[in-house]
């Protein structure tokens, strides 16, 4: 299978000086790539049996080998290339990798009785890995087998209680392992030991920027896809908006933008990202409007999955249907991020290789011949946001909340229909309204409204109603994998509930969500 690189190669003078990460399923080699690009220098992580001609092309200043699972003691044990440490690259061996080092060049590894796991008080010696790093430090220790005597030619340059031998070098070849893992933030020296080993061991000059990235990408983009036409289709998030704005900066006039406004956009929605996509980014952006085809596939359909797997289908066919209208499309433009891509806790499986697809436009890329276009494949979501300043796109998209993609349809719980989709857009434009202009620390990751499919006795002026009860939900969180909802002073709940129940028809009660996830979910559906 191609990899990225193959897909958006190289424009001759372009490509920055690249660390070539070997990951041997590390649950950590996103995070060592990550620090990489944070002492400003370019990596990419590829699998660790990667032949040497396929590393060379990348013409790499350093290889990393990441931990991994597993124990280089193993009779099958994972390896690399030999011809890597022959090539005459800074390395730099982390856990597995510097066990792995220790083993291939002729140190000495047993098993040991007593697994290190956690927090241990680092000591090193005097050496560029460590540079003027405080000589004693915690540092996050994960291993079974310990480097005893280290491989000729190396010392050993730092040691904890339980580890003699926690950090070996050859400062003629430019070679080292550590034990400890440096791109964890327990690690309290831990960034500084890889700018150390980048800056300092192999002499890279930390001018990695986001412009750098940019600037590459668009040049790569160019040379990829020649003078074809290229379709994107725009969600309003910040991935889609980030990838096509890059597309466009390189080819111009042969992108097409697709923008599907399916009706269950948030309040105002849809006007200020098509706005921002003609007026700022200037895209070429095609609107299909098709509020009535997606509520027609919803009618009478009241379970999630069937809601979601209906959305889904119909966004296609409609995206289809335009594609068809474009004479000659041969790529495909997609917001992949890097935690699609590499699926580092199996090494045997290819780290890296893996594609996922997004679930808006899945299966399209292989029914239409379409090649994809990838540029946002080596970033973190943050580092997405940081391309996407630099290009100039508007805060309302950088900093937009996570929006499911079937949108409003599962923040109503039941049927969907015209009028109850009104109403949760109510009801949530007076959630957030109330919440950004609260002063709130910490500030929620994200808050909306749910439209329950419960009614209850209320009494306004002197009649009863019977009506709908509406949740709010606001939660704290760093990724959305896990979350706590959020503690919101009772006056700003009091507004909230106060304008709901005043304002949105057909409301007379309103819960306030108070469980974390796990064990229930973000969204209600
Ligand atoms: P859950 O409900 O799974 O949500 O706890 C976690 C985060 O993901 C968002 N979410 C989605 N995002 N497409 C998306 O792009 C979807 O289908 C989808 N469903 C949930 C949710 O808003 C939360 O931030």
């Amino acid at each position: 299978m191609a990899t990225a690189s193959d897909r958006l190669p190289a424009a001759t003078g372009t490509r920055p000086a690249t660390v070539v990460i070997l990951d041997f399923g590390a649950q950590y080699s996103q995070l060592i790539a990550r620090r990489v690009r944070e002492a400003n220098v370019y990596s990419e992580i590829l699998p660790h049996d990667t032949p040497w001609e396929e590393i060379a092309k990348r013409d790499p200043v350093a290889i990393v080998l990441t931990g991994g699972p597993e124990s280089t003691l193993a009779p099958d044990a994972l390896g690399i290339d030999p011809q890597v440490y022959a090539a005459g690259v800074p390395l730099l061996g982390i856990c597995y990798g510097m066990q792995l080092i220790a083993r291939d060049l002729g140190g000495k590894l047993v098993r040991s009785e007593h697994r290190e796991f956690g927090a241990a008080i680092l000591e090193h010696t005097a050496s560029p890995l460590f540079g003027d790093a405080p000589v004693k430090s915690r540092a996050w220790m994960s291993h079974g087998d310990t480097v005893v005597a280290p491989p000729a030619g190396f010392e050993t340059i730092a040691s904890t209680a339980r580890c003699a031998v926690a950090a070996i070098g050859d400062a003629a070849r430019k070679i080292y392992g550590v034990q400890f893992h440096p791109e964890v933030v327990h690690t309290e020296i831990g960034a500084r030991v890889i700018a150390n080993f980048l800056h300092d061991v192999a002499g890279i000059a930390p001018n990695w920027k986001m412009e750098s990235f940019v600037e590459s990408m668009i040049a790569r983009i160019k040379a990829q896809v020649g003078d074809g036409k290229v379709i994107c289709a725009l969600s309003g998030g910040v991935d889609s908006a980030v990838a096509a704005t890059l597309v466009a900066r390189a080819i111009g006039e042969q992108l097409t933008c697709v923008y599907v406004d399916t009706g269950l956009m948030r309040a105002n929605e849809s006007d200020g990202v098509i706005a921002a996509f003609r007026d700022i980014l200037h895209l070429n952006v095609r609107v299909i409007h098709a509020r009535e085809r997606f509520l027609e596939r919803l009618a009478g359909i009241e379970d999630p999955e069937e809601k979601r797997v209906r959305i889904g289908h119909e966004f296609i066919a409609i995206f289809e249907e335009q594609a068809r209208t474009l004479d000659d499309v041969g790529f495909l433009v997609q917001g992949t991020l890097y935690p699609d891509v590499i699926e580092s806790k199996t090494p045997d499986s290819k780290a890296g290789h893996k594609i996922k697809s997004h679930h808006n436009v899945g299966g399209l890329p292989e029914k239409m011949a379409l090649k994809l276009v990838e540029p946002l494949r080596t970033l973190f979501k943050d580092e997405v946001r940081e391309v996407g300043r630099v290009l100039g796109l508007p805060p309302t998209i950088v900093e937009r909340q996570p929006f499911p993609g079937p949108g409003l349809a599962v923040r109503v719980l039941g049927e969907v229909t015209a009028e109850r989709v009104e109403t949760v857009r109510a009801a949530d434009k007076i959630v957030t309204d109330e919440i950004e202009a609260a002063t709130l620390d910490p500030r929620p990751w994200q808050y909306f409204a749910v439209l329950t499919p419960l009614r209850s006795v209320g009494v306004m002026g002197d009649g009863r109603t019977y009506a709908n009860l509406v949740a709010v939900r606001a939660i704290t969180s760093e990724d959305g994998m896990t979350a706590d909802w959020a503690r919101l002073p009772h006056e700003l709940m009091e507004r909230i509930s106060t304008r709901i129940v005043n304002e949105v028809r057909g409301v007379n009660r309103v819960a306030y969500d108070i469980t974390s996830k796990p064990p229930a979910t973000v969204e209600w559906e």
